[in-house]
């Protein structure tokens, strides 16, 4: 399977739908206001510190411009209060909300629910 072919694979889980939450690591684990990657399934999760905002984030890791695994070391940010990621190569923004694509017409993100509890960062998927 190609990387372009792989971008199937990502696909939003909502809050209702998730029936797993995968422990990824403690909160110390991630950088403040930054991203750090994690693999469930071989599936590559972006996880978000939002930690000026007091928000957690995940999305695809895979960005869809070039299809470069990326986006955990994008540039967080927010946009008309919008949280957003920037891609660090050709700095395409998407909202870390809903994974929109907010300056061009490559595909949006998906994105997967976060909690926070007992200091260790969870991510939601639908089995
Ligand atoms: S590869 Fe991400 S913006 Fe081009």
């Amino acid at each position: 399977m190609n990387i372009g072919e792989e971008l199937i694979n990502y696909e939003t889980v909502s809050l209702e739908e998730v029936n797993t939450w995968f422990k990824v690591a403690s909160i110390e684990d991630f950088p403040e206001n930054g991203g750090a990657c994690a693999v469930y399934r071989g599936l590559q999760i972006a996880i978000f510190n939002f930690s000026r905002r007091n928000e957690w984030y995940a999305t695809q890791n895979l960005c869809p411009h070039k299809q470069q695994m990326i986006l955990a070391r994008g540039i967080i940010g927010s946009q008309k209060n919008e949280p957003k990621v920037a891609c660090p190569y050709h700095k395409k923004a998407f909202s870390l909300k809903s994974g929109k694509n907010l300056n061009g017409n490559e595909c949006d993100l998906a994105t997967y629910p976060v909690k926070v509890e007992s200091g260790y960062v969870y991510v939601g998927f639908k089995e």
